[in-house]
């Protein structure tokens, strides 16, 4: 087994053995890919401040996201299809946080379910919901998501139309995947990922099939999402859905002042700075350039994290520095998932945290709780830049 010191040596181990499909759904931003790009390279523009001569003994990574103990601010993202990256991948991901102390997000769109992820953990993870045309189907997701005692509902808000990823079309992206001769020609370079697919507890969509009837493609993430994401949802309709969850709610998906205020006034506990990884709409700028605004503006109201580019504990420095009090990681965490199961989330989650306490310690900070404007160094033009 190779050395694995940073993100990018799983995620090489990651493209040679998971099927190109499932590659490709994970690294594919939405047409030109303008947005998946900056979103990381917006954060080489931030610098770190170097301090010396300070005392860094006794450093800690451990913080809070909505009241919530975590061994340092990094919660897994809500990924769709992460039981096709790897055999029972939902359930894998979810022990290896929960293992490390920090939160697991379940995607409405998983291939393990709500119940089979609380079977095998034993703390409460978060459950991220997309809202349905069939409210009673909503309305049963909300209280399967109670009755596994989660902790937190993340409600998707930037995915009620699925922006388009040219190689999903291209791939026929499905779960499982349909064999035609392109596919089983691939997968037959990817025996290890099939063997363990074969005893996987499932394989298809877990939220959905069995739990709707009358679907004519619950294979298809883009048919599903096309025939079955309520587009009427507005914040009328999320005050209801917080009402109806009764709990902690976290509204994802906000790249917007005046969005990120209506949040604040619906009373969410946490917004989450996104824009799904640069997967919906093109053009937007990066969720780090958003966040000093988005602070500005709501930061002294509601609880704030941040998603979208993060691939080292440097980067989560930076989002903690600039006012996040967490932040989510999605691809970072699949490309673990995929290139050695449950032992691969736990390196990744070991990479960022090593990183970041020691670029932490460098920064001459003993606590990510302490870190601020005043550990950066940022170009003066880059929130100004954009009106
Ligand atoms: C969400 O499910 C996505 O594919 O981005």
């Amino acid at each position: 087994m190779p050395v694995i010191t940073n993100i990018d040596d799983l995620k090489r181990i990651y493209a040679r053995r998971v099927p190109k499909m499932f590659y490709d759904y994970a690294e594919s931003g939405s047409w030109t890919e303008q947005t998946f790009r900056e979103n990381t390279t917006d954060f080489d523009q931030i610098r770190l401040r170097q301090r010396v001569a300070v005392d860094m003994a006794g450093r800690s990574t451990a913080s809070h996201m909505i009241g919530q103990e975590v061994a340092m601010p990094v919660a897994l993202a809500p990924v769709g299809l992460t039981g096709m990256q790897c055999a029972d991948g939902e359930i894998k991901a979810a022990r290896a946080a929960e293992a490390f102390g920090v939160p697991f997000t379940l995607s409405t769109m998983s291939i393990n379910s709500i119940e089979d992820v609380a079977e095998a953990t034993t703390k409460p993870f978060w459950f991220q919901l997309y809202t349905m045309k069939d409210e009673d189907y909503t309305r049963r997701l909300i209280d399967r998501a109670k009755a596994a005692n989660c902790s937190a509902l993340v409600i998707t808000l930037d995915l009620q139309i699925l922006g388009q990823r040219h190689k999903d079309l291209k791939n026929g992206l499905s779960a499982p995947p349909k064999l035609t001769p392109k596919t089983i020609a691939n997968l037959m370079t990817k025996w290890s990922w099939g063997i363990g697919m074969l005893g996987a507890k499932r394989r298809h969509f877990g939220n959905i099939v069995g739990h709707v009837d009358g679907i004519s493609d619950a294979s298809s993430l883009s048919a599903w999402t096309a025939e079955q994401f309520d587009l009427t949802l507005d914040w009328d309709k999320i005050a209801k859905l917080k009402e109806i969850w009764g709990g902690k709610v976290i509204l994802k998906g906000i790249l917007d002042e005046e969005d990120a205020r209506m949040a604040a006034k619906v009373g969410a506990d946490a917004i989450t700075v996104s824009n799904h990884g640069g997967r919906q709409l093109d053009g937007a700028l990066s969720s780090i350039r958003m966040l000093p605004r988005i602070m500005d503006a709501v930061g002294d109201q509601v609880e704030v994290h941040l998603d979208s580019g993060i691939r080292s504990g440097q980067d989560v420095l930076k989002a903690l520095a600039l006012g996040a009090t967490g932040t989510m990681i999605g691809r970072a965490f699949v490309y673990g998932l995929g290139a050695m199961g449950q032992p691969g989330v736990t390196r990744a989650l070991e990479v960022i945290h090593k990183e970041l306490d020691v670029s932490m310690a460098l920064c001459g900070e003993k606590s990510v709780t302490k870190l601020g404007r005043h550990n950066l160094l940022v170009p003066e033009d880059f929130t100004g830049r954009w009106a």
